[in-house]
């Protein structure tokens, strides 16, 4: 099964997060916005860190701060934040 692309136009104005595959942080937020709760998941919805995976770790803070904003925290800021 394929997946529909989940970019959308504007999204390459954010920063880019995957080199390898070019997808942007506003795609990865939308991701994350719409279920997916694990690196895992992000790389099958959206192709992101399924070149080199020096983009793992950023997943992970986007991971982290859409949890933390979940939880009633600010959105875009980590605990460390
Ligand atoms: S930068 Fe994302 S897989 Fe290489």
């Amino acid at each position: 099964m394929t997946l529909p692309d989940l970019s959308r136009p504007g999204d390459e104005r954010s920063r880019r997060i995957c080199y390898c595959v070019r997808v942007h942080e506003a795609t990865i937020l939308r991701a994350i916005a719409e279920g997916c709760r694990s690196v895992e998941a992000i790389r099958e919805r959206t192709r992101a860190a399924t070149g080199c995976g020096t983009c793992r770790f950023d997943l992970e803070v986007l991971l982290r701060r859409g949890a933390t904003s979940e939880e009633g925290g600010s959105p875009g800021k980590t605990p460390e934040d």
